[in-house]
């Protein structure tokens, strides 16, 4: 009876955290890489499948699958497009095979905060970037907000020269490789799950991540500091396959798309105090932050920016002023 309870204890340990979905429901799969309690994205992705689990019971049913326990975001995408997943919210980093106008949300020091890029994705411009991989059949749904980007490395960090010679995980993305080279750095795209790995074996020195991640993943155990630059955003995108939800009958696409919106609205209004909680929680486990000047962090302005004139033309300098006309 024990072994027989400790393997119960055990299936249920494993489980993925969503409810059992009934016979002849339509079962949505929404796939993502980060953890579920403790982060804007894991929060919003459970209040989605809660609301519609309760709401449309018995007609659709949607399993949550955090911490890239069913695809990193190289294979997300691609597993959409297969019909093995239908939901996933990638950042803005890892659209860049399908389309090069998500770029301008990876340029340092683009947006001030994230009431300019909240005012930006829900101008005319940003909202037409959601249709942008329609011709690749994505479909974006909405902007979910996570926060601004720090660094952190196995040395601290003060000055650009500090990050001279050393190698940094970023996510695929050309402009952060190019952010990178810009000071000196070696930049490594590597997939999320294998960072905390790689920067406590030395594979990697360094990183660029939000609180949130950067106290889900336990960075700061593996890091001499955390340096407050808030050099970059980010944010995500959830995405469904275009023919998948072209072919949904019209209700029930009206039911999710309400859900999704007051989902994101909420959510992407409490994603500050989700990020200084996270954190607050660093400092409490122990982690050092290295705050700046303003002449240090103008220091890293200076370093960084002269990479946007490489990505004007991918992106269009009409975008790039529309974002930047909010942001003054
Ligand atoms: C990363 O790869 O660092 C992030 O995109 C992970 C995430 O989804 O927050």
């Amino acid at each position: 009876f024990a072994a027989a309870m400790t393997a119960i204890a055990l299936v249920t340990a494993a489980a993925p955290a969503f409810a059992q979905c009934d016979d002849g429901e339509m079962v949505i799969k929404f796939s993502h890489v980060t953890n579920s309690d403790k982060h804007p994205k894991g929060i919003a992705a459970q209040m989605f499948a809660d609301r519609v689990n309760a709401e449309m019971n018995g007609k659709v049913c949607v399993e949550v699958y955090p911490n890239s326990t069913l695809y990193n975001d190289d294979q997300v995408l691609e597993a959409m497009l297969q019909g093995d997943v239908q939901m996933a919210a990638p950042s803005l980093s890892k659209f860049e095979s399908f389309t090069k106008v998500f770029n301008i949300f990876d340029l340092p020091f683009m947006f001030k905060n994230m009431r300019a890029v909240d005012a930006f994705q829900n101008s005319d411009v940003g909202q037409e970037m959601k249709g942008s991989m329609e011709r690749r059949g994505l479909t974006g749904l909405e902007f979910w907000h996570s926060g601004m980007k720090q660094f952190s490395a196995k040395s601290e960090l003060r000055m650009p020269g500090d990050a001279k010679g050393l190698k940094f995980r970023v996510q695929p993305s050309d402009v952060l490789v190019a952010q990178m080279e810009a000071l000196g750095a070696s930049p490594q795209p590597m997939a999320f799950s294998e960072v905390y790995g790689a920067l406590q074996t030395g594979v990697v020195d360094g990183q660029e991540n939000t609180w949130s991640n950067s106290y889900g993943q336990k960075y700061y155990e593996v890091q001499a500091a955390i340096t407050e630059t808030n050099h970059g955003l980010l944010d995500y995108l959830v995405v469904v396959s275009t023919d998948w939800w072209a072919g949904l009958d019209a209700e029930t696409r009206d039911q999710l798309s309400t859900i999704m919106n007051e989902v994101t609205v909420a959510r992407n209004a409490a994603v500050e105090e989700v990020e200084a909680t996270a954190r607050q929680s660093i400092l409490d486990a122990g982690g050092k932050i290295i705050e700046l000047t303003p002449d240090e962090r103008q220091a890293w302005v200076d370093a960084m920016k002269p990479v946007w004139a490489k990505f004007v033309d991918g992106i269009g300098q009409d975008k790039i002023d529309a974002a930047q006309a909010i942001n003054a």
